[in-house]
Parts: C-alpha cells; structure tokens; sequence
C-alpha cells in the first residue's frame, strides 16, 4: 500500500505586514529584508486567532478536497512549535472541532522539519495498512514567539497553516522515499527561550548543506536522478539557501516553489501552504515527481520523494 497526498487546504490571516511596515517598527530597511532573505511581506494573526484556529481552517479545506468526511480520520498529527498551549495538543483540539471521533491526535515538534516529520510518520500507518485516513497539519503562530524588538528574527517569520489528508494511493504514487535527520549539538543555534533566538549565520551553513544533500540522498533511495525530478517545495527560510538546493538539484527556477515572497518563513507551515500554492497554480500535476525538503530548530531536518496523484 503507497501513502500519498489525497487532499490539500491551507489559511493564511488577512493582515499583511510588509517590509515597510517592519521599518517603521525597528532598525531595518526593505532592501536589507529583500536582498538578504527574499521575503517582501508576511501574514500575522490577529489576536483572537490561535494556532488551533488556523489549523483548523486549513484541516477543513483539506478534508473537504479529499473527498472524505472527518470522522473517517484515524489519526490527526499537528507538527507546531507555537501551540495554543503545551498540552491539550493542538491535535486533540483539532479533533474535537472537526469532529473527528474515531481519530488518535498528537501533536509533531520538529520545529520547520515538523511538517515532513510529520508525513513520514503518516505514510508508516498507511502502509502498514493500520490507518487509512491520517490528517497533517503544520501550523504557527510565529508572532507570539517573536521578539518584536529584535531586527535579527523578526523580520523572518509569519503565520499560517497547511493541511494535507493522507491515504492510500495507486501503485508508484505517494511517497517513494524518505530521509529523516536530528543533531541535537546544533540545537544551541537556533531555540526559544521567551522568544525566538538565533545564530542565524550557523543556521544558514547548515540549512544550505543539508537541504542539498537531503534532496540527493532521497532521490537516491527511490531510485531517480535529478532529471526525475519536476518540482521542488522547499521549507521557505530564506530565499538564498532554497536557491543553494534548486541549483544543486539543476532546477530551472520556475520549478521551486518561492512563497517566502509572500508569507516568510511560516515554519512547519511552510511546505503545505507552498503545496496548495503550486497546485492551485497548475505547477504540480498528476504523476510529477516533487521533493519536499525541509530543515529547522533541533537541529533537524527531513526530505521526501513524492509521485503526486491518487
Ligand atoms: C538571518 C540572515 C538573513 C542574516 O543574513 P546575513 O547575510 O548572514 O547577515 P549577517 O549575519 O552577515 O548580518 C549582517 C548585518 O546585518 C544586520 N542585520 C540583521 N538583521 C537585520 C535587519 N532585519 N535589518 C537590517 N540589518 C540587519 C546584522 O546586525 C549585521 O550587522 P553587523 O555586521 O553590524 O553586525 C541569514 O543568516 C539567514 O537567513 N540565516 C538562516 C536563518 C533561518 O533560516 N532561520 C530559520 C531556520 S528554520
């Protein structure tokens, strides 16, 4: 039995904060966001909107694409880093909310990785035929970890969330391959503490390193080489270390997803709300080969080989 996506949905808030707006608020400029990280502006939840809330418009969308009704989930998996709070899990609350009834819930911490995390964790259930329906969402609400003083990280993040359902699929479909990976000695680089601290220079080494090999390495499992390959959904960190993985990978650039534009680094958002973007763009299509790669706090990092379609 293949695992794959059989359904996609996302939410992102209404209010934009642009670059300009971030130069009125701190020592930063436009051009010194743009050129260094690529971003242009950002989504940020208002305050009565919570990660759960968010995760569970974007569950919605994703159960209503696939086709399926929530109480045909067997389990749900949120990968956050901002949960409403630690526990219950933004899982548990999903669950409720959707009236998932019969659904096991958890909530995934792998910081940006969280979301492939996440799938990986799905496609094991699946393919050992022990669920068959299995909800992942990667959702943050990065604003209220951020310390709004700071020029280093505030000016990276946003908020949102992706959904995607996870089932069984036709044969040389769904995830081909995988590769899952943690360093805890480079934890230190990247943490919250109150707020988000981080050594963004050791962080953008390692990101450009693993991300590469990541990609290589899960192509390799599956069998393929870079020519297999039909689009990139990279996590949207930053704009210089996606392109360090598109060109290792010998990508056009029309065939990576670059929503860090819009929306910056949403975390373990990132990578499904890129999904929904592209496919909602017609630049994923039935039998394309697609690497998704991500890396994030921990350090961790994930990679898949996904054949899109049902
Ligand atoms: C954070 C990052 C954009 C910084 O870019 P960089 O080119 O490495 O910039 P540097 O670290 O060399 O900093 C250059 C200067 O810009 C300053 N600076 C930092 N943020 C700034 C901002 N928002 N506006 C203006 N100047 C800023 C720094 O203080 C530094 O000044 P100094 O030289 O006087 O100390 C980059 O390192 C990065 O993206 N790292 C990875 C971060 C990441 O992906 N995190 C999430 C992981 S999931």
């Amino acid at each position: 039995m293949n695992a794959g996506i059989i359904g996609i949905g996302r939410y992102l808030p209404e209010k934009v904060l642009t670059n300009f707006d971030l130069e009125k608020m701190m020592d930063t400029s436009d051009e010194w966001i743009r050129t260094r990280t690529g971003i242009e502006e950002r989504r940020i939840a208002s305050d009565d909107m919570n990660t759960s809330d968010m995760g569970y418009l974007a569950a919605l969308k994703a159960i209503e694409h696939a086709g399926i009704s929530a109480q045909d989930i067997d389990l749900i998996l949120v990968a956050t880093v901002t949960p409403d709070r630690p526990f219950p899990s933004v899982a548990c609350m999903l669950q409720e909310r959707l009236g998932a009834a019969k659904a096991a819930a958890l909530d995934i911490s792998a910081a940006c990785a969280g979301f492939i995390y996440g799938m990986v964790t799905a496609k094991q259930f699946i393919e050992t035929g022990a669920y068959k329906y299995i909800l992942v969402v990667g959702v943050e609400k990065l604003s209220k970890i951020l310390n709004w003083q700071d020029r280093n990280t505030a000016v990276l993040f946003g908020d949102g969330a992706g959904a995607v359902v996870m089932g069984p699929v036709s044969e040389g479909r769904g995830i081909l391959s995988f590769e899952l990976g943690a360093d805890g000695t480079g934890g230190k680089h990247l943490y919250q503490d109150e707020y988000v601290i981080m050594n963004g220079r050791e962080v953008f080494k390692f990101a450009v390193r693993q991300m590469g090999e990541s990609c290589i390495n899960v192509l390799e499992k599956a069998g393929l080489t870079k020519k297999d390959v039909d689009f990139l959904i990279p996590h949207q960190a930053n704009i210089r270390i996606v392109e360090a993985a598109r060109q290792r990978l010998e990508l056009p650039e029309d065939k990576m997803s670059t929503t860090i534009r819009k929306y910056g680094n949403t975390s373990a958002a990132s990578i499904p709300i890129s999904i929904v973007e592209e496919y909602e763009a017609g630049k994923i299509k039935d039998d394309d080969l697609i690497i998704m790669v991500g890396f994030g706090g921990g350090l961790t990092w994930g990679a898949v080989a996904l054949r899109w379609g049902r």
